[in-house]
């Protein structure tokens, strides 16, 4: 086959070149292959070739042909490469010559190379790398190496493909030079998010038979564009949190995702509201999409909260979605009372149910948390009722009384039905005020007080008091005296009471031996209105005092005349003289007189009755005694101090009337010494002297008197009666008188010395001298008591004579 086409390209070249041959051979053909068969083509045997030394000559070139002698014929000596001898220019031809010597010929042969299509196209780098934002727009065009054939014509670089062909066209420009530039173009936009590497292959192909080729790796990495927004993955996200979560707790978290890459897809998140106080209560982090709180919550502010979130991702696309946050309620709110009035005082006597005030309760929590009830401390007088909602009453639940409880202190406590439950308490202070409800009532149902007479006037007495359980001015009480008469005169003339203090004074000096008591009301009188009152009795008892002295009521001793008893000699121990009668106007103590003797004539014949006052002999009168006798005794009464008073008693000690007055008479200079009191008391001395020398005299005489007596009773052995009078009664030996000694009180009208005593003593001896006129005796007795005396002393009493003297004037 190969040889056919030589050989009709041969003959072309032989028919139009003498003494030229022209071959024509494909390229590459093995050594040895034969070119053509010269010698014949040129017309020359081979045995001459040899003979004349033919050889090639190809100057300097190459020698890719060599002569075969032998066979007279051109054979390939080189293998030849059309590419490498002739490039790309055409037609590729060998010019050479054979030479023949001997002579010297020449013969031209010309050997056209034909290509044979032994090269591939090829590309310079088997791989190229675009990077391509997948924004790019579709049209852009992305120039691409050419692929080299070293091969010409048919066998050259025919055509490119690009393989796959889903976003990117070829285009080809041919060029001036015939070659063609290669364009890649974006027919459909990229999607990083789809695909994200992308590897086209270009593979250029010639025109050769067979078809050769080279390829191209396109390698495109599709960068990303920021063609993605941000999604949440929901729009609406719910969330509860308990009020009062602390800071930092975590709401919930949101999440949005980008399919962009690297910045295109980083997603902050952050909280659009603006109006609302969302911004001062939670954050989001920005990366993590954590909603976390920042401030306090409260249910009682906002009961929820809704999050207006964005996601945006560095290239600024954006999503958003809402979070509603509902607030749990948390029972933090402790119920708040209120008093709604303001008045807190009330009267005592308000009817029952009357309501006091009214409490306002406010719990701003929800449900149970909010539900309050109240209640107030026990035992006190109120209650508390609930009257609308959230408003409570507190009501008197009994009668109030103020002077038994002045105040209330009402702790009102609500509580709410949380769990824990809180509670809140209020202490009203409830002043109850006073109504006149209660009268002055007196310390004592009745008054006594004393009073000692002679009391200054003006004196206060005692004191009433008077407490009224009321308040103030209904509690201040004034004391009145009431009026009332005392023995005809009115009380007021007595006592006065001090209006304000209730002191009692005396309005005058009372006098005990006038009156001893009375009695009057006293009132007790607020100062309400109307007023209340009370009273009560009291009662003065005038206490005695000493002032007044005993007064000696018998024997009288009036001025002038002289009263002498009269003592037989005959008399035995223990005759009664007489009896000192006396009297005293205080009672008690101060009237309880005593009788001493003060002094004698002779202190050793007479005593005196302490107590009775009666004079007794306490010895046998003998004949030496004198007839005079003259006693003073002192009446004492018991007071503090005592006073007294002092009476002298004349006794005659005689067995006649005549021997009697014949001495007595002397008993009227007792009224001279009582005229000059220096005399009296000098003689007072010596008497006193001469009475003490005579007691000692008369002692010792009556002791040597009794002792001789005794010695002649014993000797004598006769029976002693001792004689007394009928009437004396002292069998008992008590020294009293009988009870028929009786005295009778008068008033004489010419009296100074006050009262005097008439005895009417039926068996008494008396000589009374008259001090007016000297040496006069006087036998005074009451014509009643003679009358009134069954058996008359004339006749029943013969020792001693009444008798009734009176003497003349001499
Ligand atoms: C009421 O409370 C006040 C103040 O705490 C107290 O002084 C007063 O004695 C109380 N009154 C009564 C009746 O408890
Ligand atoms: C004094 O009080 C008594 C009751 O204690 C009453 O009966 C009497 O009327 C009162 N007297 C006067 C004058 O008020």
């Amino acid at each position: 086959m190969r040889r056919q086409v030589l050989l009709f390209i041969s003959v072309i070249f032989l028919s139009s070149v003498l003494g030229q041959v022209s071959y024509t051979i494909n390229e590459e053909m093995s050594r040895g292959s034969l070119v053509g068969n010269v010698a014949q083509d040129l017309g020359l045997d081979v045995e001459r070739l040899k003979s004349r030394n033919a050889r090639v000559y190809s100057g300097d070139s190459r020698e890719y042909i060599e002569l075969s002698k032998d066979r007279g014929a051109l054979l390939i000596k080189e293998r030849i490469d059309r590419e490498a001898l002739c490039g790309q220019s055409t037609p590729c031809a060998l010019h050479f010559q054979i030479i023949l010597e001997n002579p010297i010929e020449f013969y031209g042969v010309i050997v056209e190379i034909i290509d044979v299509n032994d090269n591939p196209p090829a590309f310079e780098k088997s791989e190229i790398q675009f990077k391509i934002s997948e924004s790019a727009v579709s049209g852009s065009k992305f120039d691409l190496e050419r692929a080299v054939d070293l091969d010409v014509g048919i066998n050259g670089l025919q055509n490119y493909l690009l393989k796959p062909t889903d976003n990117f066209a070829l285009k080809l420009h041919n060029q001036a030079d015939g070659s063609k530039n290669v364009e890649m173009i974006l027919q459909k936009p990229l999607d990083r998010e789809k695909n994200e590497h992308i590897s086209l292959v270009l593979t250029a192909v010639d025109g050769g038979e067979p078809q050769l080729s080279g390829t191209m790796l396109i390698l495109i990495t599709v960068l990303d564009a920021n063609d993605n927004a941000p999604v949440f993955t929901q729009p609406v996200y719910k969330a509860t949190v308990a009020e009062n979560s602390p800071e930092g707790t975590v709401v919930t978290t949101v999440s949005a995702s980008d399919a962009d890459h690297g910045s295109h897809g980083r997603i902050t998140y952050s909280i659009r509201n603006t109006l609302d106080d969302v911004r001062h209560m939670f954050e989001v982090n920005e990366e993590s999409g954590e909603v976390r709180l920042i401030g306090n919550i409260d249910y009682e502010k906002a009961r929820n909260y809704q999050i207006n979130l964005r996601a945006s991702d560095d290239g600024g696309l954006t999503d958003s979605c809402k979070v509603i946050v509902d607030i749990m309620d948390v029972n933090d709110n402790k119920p708040l009372i209120k008093v709604m009035s303001k008045s807190n005082v009330v009267s005592e006597d308000v009817k029952t149910n009357t309501v006091v005030t009214i409490i306002n309760i406010q719990d701003p929590d929800a449900d149970e948390n909010g539900k309050v009830q109240c209640v107030i401390n026990e035992n006190i007088p109120f209650l508390i009722k609930s009257t609308a909602s959230n408003f409570y009453s507190l009501l008197t639940d009994s009668d109030l009384d103020r002077e038994r409880a002045s105040e209330y202190n009402i702790s009102v406590t609500c509580s709410d039905e949380g769990v824990p439950s809180l509670s809140s308490s209020v202490t009203l202070t409830l002043q109850i005020s006073d109504v006149n409800d209660n009268a002055p009532v007196f310390e004592r149902s009745s008054y006594e007080a004393y009073i000692v007479e002679n009391n200054t006037p003006g004196l206060s007495i005692f004191t009433v008091k008077a407490r009224d359980a009321d308040w103030n001015q209904n509690a201040r009480v004034s004391y009145i005296l009431e009026d009332s008469s005392v023995n005809g005169v009115p009380v007021s003339s007595y006592v006065s009471v001090s209006a304000d203090s209730g002191v009692i004074h005396a309005v005058r000096s009372f006098d005990y031996e006038q009156i001893k008591d009375f009695q009057f009301r006293v009132k007790a009188q607020d100062g309400g209105s109307p007023p209340l009152s009370s009273n009560v009795t009291v009662k003065i008892l005038i206490q005695d005092q000493n002032d007044n002295a005993p007064q000696v009521l018998y024997p009288v001793q009036t001025g002038g005349s002289l009263v002498a008893e009269m003592v037989p000699r005959s008399a035995d121990v223990g005759y009664l003289v007489t009896k000192v009668v006396a009297v005293d106007v205080d009672s008690g103590q101060n009237a309880w007189l005593s009788y001493k003797l003060q002094k004698a004539t002779d202190r050793a014949l007479f005593e005196v009755g302490l107590q009775n006052g009666e004079i007794r002999t306490i010895r046998q009168v003998t004949d030496k005694d004198a007839v005079k006798q003259r006693l003073t005794v002192v009446v004492e009464d018991n007071g503090q101090p005592s006073r007294s008073a002092t009476v002298n008693v004349n006794v005659a000690v005689a067995d006649s009337f005549p021997e009697a007055l014949s001495e007595l008479t002397d008993f009227t200079h007792d009224k001279e010494y009582n005229d000059n009191l220096t005399f009296y008391l000098v003689l007072a001395l010596a008497v006193v002297s001469f009475l003490f020398i005579t007691c000692l005299v008369v002692i010792i005489s009556v002791k040597i008197y009794r002792w001789r007596q005794s010695r002649i009773l014993y000797h004598s052995s006769l029976p002693v009666i001792p004689y007394y009078p009928p009437r004396y009664s002292d069998t008992l030996g008590t020294g009293t008188l009988p009870h028929v000694y009786n005295y009778e009180v008068c008033r004489t009208t010419d009296s100074r010395k006050s009262d005097c005593k008439f005895g009417r003593a039926g068996s008494q001896n008396v000589l009374i001298m008259d001090p007016s006129s000297t040496g006069t005796m006087q036998r005074i007795q009451s014509e009643k008591s003679i009358l009134d005396e069954p058996d008359s002393p004339l006749e029943v009493r013969p020792y001693c004579y009444p008798f009734l003297l009176k003497k003349q004037p001499i």
